[in-house]
């Protein structure tokens, strides 16, 4: 991958005055995004996630502090040519369908007229929208309003696509289907900058992610990075475990549950799961799986949540924000 950065943010900064006087939503944020890149923006509510993205797509303007895509600051119009944007919370006009939609949008990109119907039919062979084409889009789901929101970030093939939280409010089958127009999309050579919540998405479509914290990031980087790698626990689920080993299983670790002829212990450490291992082998065991447990990244989020309590009570956060 080359390292040319389509994103750059330089010390961005926005407060607004009703959070507090001392309070920013987002603070002297600095980070790039290569050209190629899946870029995950975590956060938890009211973190700054989407002031973030508005400020680069140049729908709020910056207290201080700059935006970049592809080297032209945010603030310029002519940043936006080649950016695609999926609102946190779009707004369609629901008379229109899919088709006029699409063609609307095209038009205000403007393309003429056979450029739009191009447009059309490559966007909806891409999402699938051929049968719904013509239905108004008052009658739609969430998840194939979210389509549509993803078409209109596509019009004009653009290199970048902006994605506030795709996969909000969606059942399992349309968070896997956006994944796999985010991955089609990477396929392409695009870059793609999305924020979520929903964790385990982001680990698996993200080469990098950045963690924002009360307005300011915390932490960029691979996931592997992010978290912490050391193996904590180590799952062994066990077969055919005979009855007079369980006392000496029951000292080494915890008994999580046990099932016809299984029974699933819980090791603090892997060189106890070794033990424990090689003692149900000799003795006629089998195992059929060993799971090392590593931190999540909700288990992260727990971990700075309970950072961020302690700062509170030392007094080294100040100010109050509206977060959950
Ligand atoms: N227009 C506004 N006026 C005042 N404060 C605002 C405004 N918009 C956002 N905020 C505050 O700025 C902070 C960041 O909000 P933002 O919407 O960027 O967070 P977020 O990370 O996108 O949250 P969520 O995950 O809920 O979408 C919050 O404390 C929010 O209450
Ligand atoms: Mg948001």
């Amino acid at each position: 991958m080359n390292t040319i950065a389509i994103l750059k943010t330089v010390s961005l900064t926005k407060k607004y005055s009703s959070i507090s006087a001392r309070g920013y939503a987002v603070q002297d944020l600095s980070f790039e995004v290569n050209k190629g890149e899946v870029f995950g923006f975590l956060g938890r509510n009211g973190a700054g996630k989407t002031t973030t993205i508005k400020m680069i797509c140049g729908l709020l303007l910056p207290t201080s502090g700059n935006a970049y895509i592809n080297g032209c600051e945010t603030v310029d119009p002519n940043s936006r040519r080649n950016l695609g944007y999926l609102p946190e919370q779009p707004y369609f006009y629901e008379y229109l369908t899919p088709r006029e939609t699409i063609h609307f949008y095209c038009k205000l990109k403007g393309l003429n007229v056979k450029e739009r119907e191009q447009e059309w039919l490559r966007l909806s062979g891409l999402l699938g929208l051929e049968s719904i084409a013509d239905i108004r889009l008052k009658n739609f789901s969430k998840g194939m309003r979210q389509k549509i929101g993803f078409a209109i970030a596509l019009v004009g093939n653009p290199d970048l696509l902006i994605l506030d939280e795709p996969m909000s409010g969606l059942d399992p089958v349309g968070r896997k289907h956006i994944r796999e127009l985010i991955q089609q999309q990477k396929e392409l050579g695009k870059t793609i900058f999305f924020s979520s919540h929903v964790l385990s998405d982001v680990e698996q479509l993200c080469d990098r992610v950045g963690v924002l914290s009360r307005g300011k990031l915390v932490a960029t980087g691979h996931i592997k990075d992010v978290l912490q790698q050391d193996i904590r626990q180590v799952e062994v689920v066990f077969k055919d475990v005979a009855v007079s080993l369980m006392p000496f299983l029951k000292q080494r670790g915890t008994l999580l549950r046990t099932w016809e002829n299984y029974v699933q212990f819980q090791f603090d450490t892997i060189l106890t799961a070794n033990q424990a291992i090689a003692e149900c082998i000799h003795n006629g065991a089998v195992v059929i799986e060993l799971t090392p447990q590593k931190e999540t990244l909700e288990d992260y989020f727990m971990r700075m949540q309970i950072i961020e309590e302690q700062q509170k009570k030392k007094g080294e956060i100040y100010y109050s924000r509206v977060e959950e």
